[in-house]
Parts: structure tokens; sequence; C-alpha cells
């Protein structure tokens, strides 16, 4: 049984490479034992991130991460069962938002700086698909 969940954060701190890369290095050391895979996406201050895997490995890193003190405002976007995966290319991707065509996110948002506590859970997602669509989620296996 595979879920999918999305949720946003904000970070305590300014979102900085070293940041981002510890939590990245957590994802990828944890992540592919309990067949989780996913894309995390930051900047401007926000954490976007998408989950898949089995239904209680999900949850239970959900419930772990939430209590993270590197980042707080944790919203859940979007939780669903799914036949099959989108991100199982990726232990993580990561999506440096700063680095993305404002017009990819004007094309969803009133204005070109992406806010997803101000948007639909639906809307996020439909970012996320372009995110893929548009290759703009960097390697990690
Ligand atoms: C925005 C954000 C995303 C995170 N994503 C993951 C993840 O995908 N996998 C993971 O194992 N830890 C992730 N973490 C880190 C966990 O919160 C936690 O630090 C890590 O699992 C190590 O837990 P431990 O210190 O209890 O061993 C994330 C943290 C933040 C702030």
């Amino acid at each position: 049984m595979l879920v999918r969940l999305v949720y946003v954060s904000r970070s305590v701190n300014p979102l900085d490479e070293a940041s981002t890369e510890s939590i990245l290095a957590s994802a990828k050391a944890n992540n592919a034992a309990h067949g989780i895979t996913g894309i995390l996406c930051h900047g401007g201050g926000i954490y976007l991130q998408a989950l898949e895997g089995g239904r209680q490995a999900v949850n239970a890193l959900y419930t772990h991460l939430i209590r993270d003190a590197r980042h707080a405002d944790v919203v859940l976007l979007h939780y669903e069962e799914i036949k099959e995966r989108r991100y199982s290319g990726w232990s993580m991707g990561q999506v440096n938002l700063a680095k993305l065509n404002a017009s990819l996110v004007l094309k969803y948002s009133e204005t070109s700086q992406l806010d997803p506590y101000a948007v639909s859970g639906d809307i996020s997602l439909i970012l996320l698909e372009e995110l893929m669509a548009t290759a703009a989620i960097m390697g990690r296996s």
C-alpha cells in the first residue's frame, strides 16, 4: 500500500546550502532503507516536500520530521493512496526554488513568489508535477 504526502514548512534559520545539505544527507541515509522516495523543494525560507512510500513508513517519517527544530509552521497539504510512485528515481530529489523560472510559479499563483500556504494543496501538487516534467529536480539516487 503506497501513499503520497505533501507538506509545507518554514525554515527557522535563513535557508543556506549547509542546512539543506545536512537534511538531504539524513534523507539519503534513511529513506532508501525505508523504501521512501520524494523531493524536497527549498527557497525563500520555505520547504515544500513530497514523500512517497509505504503508508506506515511515510506516516512514521512525517510524525518524526515535524518535530525537527530546523523548521516550523508545518502544514499538511495533501495525502493520498497511490498506485505508483512519481519520484522513484530519488531517495530525495531536490529543487532550488530560487532557481525556478518565475513564470512557472506565476502560472499557478498570484505573484511569482511561491507561497504554498496561500494556494490549495492541489495547486502545489500540480506545481510538483511540472517540476518533474521540466526536469527541475536535481538528482540524488
Ligand atoms: C524540511 C525537512 C525535511 C526532512 N526530510 C527528511 C527525509 O526525507 N528523511 C529523513 O530521514 N529525514 C528528513 N529530515 C530530517 C529529520 O527531521 C531528522 O533529522 C532525521 O530523520 C534524523 O533523525 P534522528 O536525529 O532522530 O536520527 C528532514 C528535516 C527537515 C527539516
